[in-house]
């Protein structure tokens, strides 16, 4: 059987105008600007505001919008909905669902959620290009979208200066036999010995959320904020560089990096153990924060937005987060 090769046919973006800055932060918690933007390179992050539809999927819609434009497509194009999410607008039905709807979509086209956290996208990705390579789907929508704020304890300085809201969105299909564009090759993985060292432990069927989750203000999420960070730089670096091996190609290859955007030093450190240039890395930590299984397709739309990003360069996605789960990929955009 003769496999399609998938292309990203459009992207996009949206984060909320809502801007929390780290003094705002440092009014409520005991922190200051100095200490997170040293530890973490984050100097602000959006907030989505529910009353304006900036919901998951509601940002999910502006950024899918502008990404089925880029693609030269209408919304009733699309024949499956691959939906990134960590942080859903509903525990059923599911936020694919809603954003359906929110597009205008009336095809009835597959709408599905996927929760790896911040590697969700990542793993969407894989699962999008074997759809598209079969030929089962022809133009598959696959956002990440995260309202992180929803769920940090905003008194909990561990982990509430990390987090930001937004969304990134791309249109896949089958390249031209001409095109150079292409997915190459993925990793996915996970650890999951080391699953509580990201959690929101309550909330879900086992331990759902009733007065006394409430009286012991247990209702957030936890992190062991170094456990993440040791495993997120040696996990990306080690993807990558398997990738590059299998694949025959070394940094010299690679255009552009776009790792998970969670905090600058990560990025820093898992770039220098791939020996990665630094001018060859897309970081926009510093604006929007944390942003889960949004960061990478939205850094990607801004990077293409500003012509950093040109069709034909080869680019390396790495992505972590909770479970611990983990994924690399390698396209030609
Ligand atoms: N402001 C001021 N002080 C703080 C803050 C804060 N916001 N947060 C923690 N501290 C304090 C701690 O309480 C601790 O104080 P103590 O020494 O009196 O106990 C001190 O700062 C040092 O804490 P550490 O945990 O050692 O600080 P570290 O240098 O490890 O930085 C950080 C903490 C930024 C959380 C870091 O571990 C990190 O970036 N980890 C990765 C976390 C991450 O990115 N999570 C996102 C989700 S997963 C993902 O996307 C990959």
């Amino acid at each position: 059987m003769d496999l399609n090769r998938t292309k990203i046919l459009g992207t996009g973006k949206y984060h909320p105008a809502q801007i929390k800055t780290n003094l705002d932060i440092a009014k409520t918690v005991d922190t200051s600007d100095e200490w997170i933007v040293q530890r973490t390179g984050i100097k602000e992050r959006r907030i989505g505001d529910i009353s304006k539809d900036e919901g998951p999927s509601g940002m999910a819609a502006r950024a899918a919008k502008i990404a089925i434009e880029n693609a030269g497509l209408e919304p009733n194009d699309i024949d499956l909905i691959l939906f990134s999410v960590t942080f859903p607008d509903t525990m059923f039905p599911n936020t694919a669902s809603w954003l359906q709807e929110k597009l205008g979509i009336t095809n009835k086209c597959g709408a599905l959620d996927i929760n790896a956290a911040c590697t969700g996208w990542v793993y969407g990705l894989t699962m999008a290009n074997a759809l598209i390579q079969t030929g089962t789907h022809k133009h598959i929508l696959l956002v990440g979208t995260e309202m992180g704020s929803a769920f940090v304890n905003w008194e909990d300085r561990n982990t509430c200066v990390l987090f930001g809201d937004g969304s990134g969105a791309v249109v896949l299909g089958a390249s031209e036999s001409t095109d150079s564009s292409v997915i190459i090759d993925s990793i996915l993985g996970s650890d999951s010995s080391k699953k509580e060292s990201l959690i929101l432990p309550k909330g879900g069927a086992v331990a759902p959320i009733r007065q006394d989750v409430l009286d012991k203000n247990e209702q957030w999420m936890s992190m062991d904020g170094q456990i993440v960070f040791k495993n997120a730089v040696k996990t990306m670096a080690s993807h990558c560089a398997k990738l590059l091996k299998r694949n025959k190609m070394t940094m010299d290859d690679i255009d552009w990096f776009i790792p998970h955007q969670a905090n600058l030093r990560i990025i820093e450190a898992t770039g220098n153990l791939l020996k990665c240039p630094e001018e060859k890395v897309i970081i926009n930590v510093e604006k929007y924060a944390n942003t889960s299984s949004a960061s990478i397709p939205a850094a990607l739309h801004e990077a293409v937005e500003d012509g950093r990003i040109k069709r034909g360069d080869t680019l390396l996605f790495a992505a972590f987060g909770a479970g611990l789960t983990s994924g690399a990929t390698l396209l030609k955009f």
